[in-house]
């Protein structure tokens, strides 16, 4: 089986009308990657060497994505959306390259599993022409009908052209099949379309090899697996199933999820074991922690790696480039960016650290702002091991403070703290004995005679 050769046919022309988006309806993502890409992610776990996305609509878009997101995959255009097999066939200089096996999917069912290609892929391999991966959906219309006879399939009915018996069919087509090779594009030349819409149906080919003598068979997917995505329901509705399995896998790989249905992946999150995510937590792409970390509630996160046994939030907002080294806290209300947080230090409250290293234990005071943007670029700041930085801190950068340097309170930082150093960058308190006392006397008097005058008036 596994010297069988593969390719995926994926079909993506459809503009989505229903999704009423002005973004081509495969594009829009699932766990932050987009649908058509979760598609050619499954072919190529069930072993597809090839993969050939058939495009039309929103062609230059479609082409972008191919390219960020399967740079493997060879696009077709399908000048016309004249049907299924159409579409196929536009990706026939793929096709007749000679694969054992082409798989023909669609952009729009993002759930599909290696597991029910593989088993399609099985049944040619014991000799099947054509396995339509069939489905039971809890609602029937608008599929095309399996029909069996005596154990076979013999035709696949879309609804339009059913009759009424037909369509009483439970067995629906999930839409994708496995093809032999070999006889693919004679099968698909064979196509008409003599049908309520006037299209050339991939369906058809059913009857088509049926006639020849040819093997038809129908393999069984799960509903969900076979979700196919019209509007944006549907979409929210294939999330909710994508993330309840990573929420599943996470757990049994050994984290704790204490609240799993308001913890949110993306398709590309790593997590290591015994990390401990409390409710209401957001990964946005490319997180990587590490094992052993706490990842407090309603804490956004994308584009961060933790490291073990770091602690971040609650309410910690880490962005892209925020690199936490071992056991380094980002606690309530900060947010990273771009910017090293080395072992042990911490940055625990109501801070903002972008374009920076902390170092080593350093310690940054409540209300710390590193200023990295002067509003055409961005600056670096850079803090030493061991550095103590006092509360409501400004530090302007670009600017150094050195290993062990010391910050006092509400300092404006601009230039470079050696070493062990003290820097304060604010202004002395004066204190004036009994001064305040005199100023309040004064104000109530004033405010005394302003309310009689006022009172005069009337
Ligand atoms: C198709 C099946 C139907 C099945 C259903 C499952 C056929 C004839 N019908 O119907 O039996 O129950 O899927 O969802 O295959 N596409 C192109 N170019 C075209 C036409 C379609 O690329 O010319 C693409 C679409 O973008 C889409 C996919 O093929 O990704 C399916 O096309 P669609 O028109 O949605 O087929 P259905 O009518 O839903
Ligand atoms: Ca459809």
């Amino acid at each position: 089986m596994n010297q069988r050769t593969c390719l995926s046919v994926i079909l993506a022309a459809g503009e989505g009308t229903r999704m009423k988006s002005a973004l081509p309806k495969v594009l829009h993502q699932i766990a932050g990657l987009p649908m058509v890409a979760h598609v050619v992610k499954a072919a190529e776990a069930a072993g597809a060497s090839g993969v050939a996305l058939v495009i039309g609509h929103g062609a230059d878009e479609m082409r972008k994505t191919a390219a960020k997101f399967a740079p493997e995959a060879e696009t077709f255009v399908q000048e016309k959306r004249l049907g299924t097999a159409h579409a196929v066939i536009a990706a026939r200089a793929a096709i007749s390259k000679g694969y054992d096996d082409v798989l023909v999917m669609f952009g729009d069912t993002p759930l599909i599993d290696a597991d029910t290609l593989t088993v399609a892929r099985l049944r040619l391999a014991e000799g099947a022409a054509v396995v339509v991966i069939g489905f039971r959906p809890p609602n029937p219309t608008g599929y095309g009908r399996l029909i069996e006879k005596g154990g076979k399939l013999i035709a696949i009915r879309e609804e339009k052209d059913c009759s009424e018996e037909e369509r009483k069919i439970g067995f629906c087509n999930a839409g994708m099949m496995a093809v032999a090779g070999a006889h693919a594009l004679k099968l698909l030349d064979a196509v008409g379309n003599k049908n309520a819409k006037g299209e050339y149906y991939l369906t058809d080919i059913v009857e088509i090899a049926g006639a020849q003598g040819l093997d038809v068979v129908a393999t069984e997917a799960s509903f969900e697996n076979a979700l196919g995505i019209n509007n944006r329901a549907e979409l929210a509705q294939a999330e909710a199933i994508w993330q309840q399995r990573r929420r599943h896998e996470a757990m049994l790989s050994g984290v704790t999820l204490i609240a799993p249905e308001t913890v949110y992946f993306s398709h590309d999150t790593e997590i290591g074991a015994d990390t401990i995510v409390e409710p209401n937590v957001w990964f946005g792409p490319g997180v990587m922690v590490a094992s052993g970390a706490k990842i407090h509630a309603f804490s956004h996160i994308e584009g961060a790696t933790i490291a073990s046994n770091c602690d971040v939030g609650p309410f910690a907002r880490l962005r892209p480039g925020a690199d936490l080294r071992n056991k380094a806290k980002v606690g309530n209300f900060c947010e990273v960016k771009q910017a090293v947080i080395e072992e042990g230090a911490k940055v625990n409250h109501l801070t903002y650290i972008g374009d920076a290293r902390v170092g080593a234990g350093a310690n940054i005071g409540a209300g710390t702002i590193t200023c990295n943007y002067d509003g055409y670029s961005k600056f670096f700041t850079d803090i030493g091991e061991g550095a103590f930085i006092g509360s409501n801190s400004s530090l302007v950068a670009p600017v150094t403070i050195g290993n062990g340097g010391y910050i006092a309170s509400g300092s404006v930082i601009t230039e470079t703290v050696p070493d062990d150093a003290l820097a304060f960058g604010r202004a002395r308190q004066k204190t004036i004995p009994g001064k305040g006392k005199e100023l309040r006397e004064r104000f109530a008097s004033a405010a005394a005679a302003k309310k009689k005058a006022a009172g005069a008036d009337h």
